[in-house]
């Protein structure tokens, strides 16, 4: 049997349409509702309580659209929230963590860098996560400024620049082959921290495996669209829609809405 409901992503802002074009290219012929949370981000400086309850907002939102699966497009999320979601609302819940297990197997260093949010470095599940790879050592950064200026459109700005080079060099100075991404926004800025680390250094982010999972679970439920109707795409945002039009960078239906 087909399921033509939605599948329903949120995160903080803007970031999180990384793992959406994920999954899109992955499962194209998937109906999707995104959801840019911007006039309340960063989520990153906010406390454990704050986050789950705008998770709950942005999950009771989606599911008024009647979205069959939920996919937590932000690591800040998913790393305070996602027990809470799981355990309230009866629905599949995927989430994103940075990808710490990839980096950790493969440094020939023994040594990763992760860059990410005070929220996602400072959250319980992160702590369990990483004390599972005490074999390796693990340099974190917190991302300081970068998702405020994503969320202007200063991606490309001297500012941005500047901020990543402080971030990035102490990681490069410790050796480190591998770089985390733990943040959906920070894939957007790969141009630019390129620019920076050594070739050596490889970036590693957690949009194909989320992508991967969402069409696993959809397929082991049966709850994936088989359809021949074309899909449709609907990104709602409650602060400028013209920063997501950009960076979407495709003819998408985005709507601006109060929630
Ligand atoms: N995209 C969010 C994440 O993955 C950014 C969090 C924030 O708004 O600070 O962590």
């Amino acid at each position: 049997m087909s399921n033509t409901h939605p599948i329903g992503l949120f995160d903080s802002g803007i970031g999180g349409t990384s793992i959406w074009k994920e999954i899109h290219s992955l499962l194209p012929n998937e109906n999707t509702i995104y959801l840019a949370d911007s006039k309340n981000a960063p989520y990153g400086l906010k406390s454990k309580e704050e986050i789950i309850e705008l998770s709950f907002k942005n999950t009771e939102y989606l599911l008024n659209k009647n979205a069959k699966i939920i996919v937590v497009a932000c690591n800040t999320a998913t790393t305070n929230a996602i027990k809470e979601l799981r355990k309230k609302y009866n629905v599949p819940f995927i989430g994103i963590e940075p990808a710490i297990k990839p980096a950790a197997n493969q440094s020939k260093t023994q040594t990763i860098g992760i860059l990410a949010t005070k929220g996602t470095l400072n959250s319980d599940l992160f702590h369990e996560k990483t004390a599972l790879y005490s074999n390796v050592k693990i340099v974190e950064q917190i991302g300081h400024g970068l998702v405020q200026l994503i969320e202007n459109g200063d991606i490309n700005s001297a500012e941005m620049q500047e901020l990543l080079e402080s971030y990035l060099k102490p990681m490069i100075d410790q050796n480190i082959d591998y770089l985390v991404l733990g943040c959906s926004h920070y894939p957007y800025l790969i141009p630019q921290i390129k620019k920076i680390i050594p070739e050596n250094i490889k970036i590693i982010d957690s949009g194909e495996a989320v992508a991967k999972q969402t069409k696993k679970i959809l397929e082991d439920l049966k709850i994936n669209n088989t359809s021949k109707e074309k899909s449709w795409q609907k990104f709602y945002t409650n602060a400028n829609p013209h920063v997501l039009e950009a960076i979407l960078d495709h003819n998408l239906a985005v709507f601006e809405k109060d929630f």
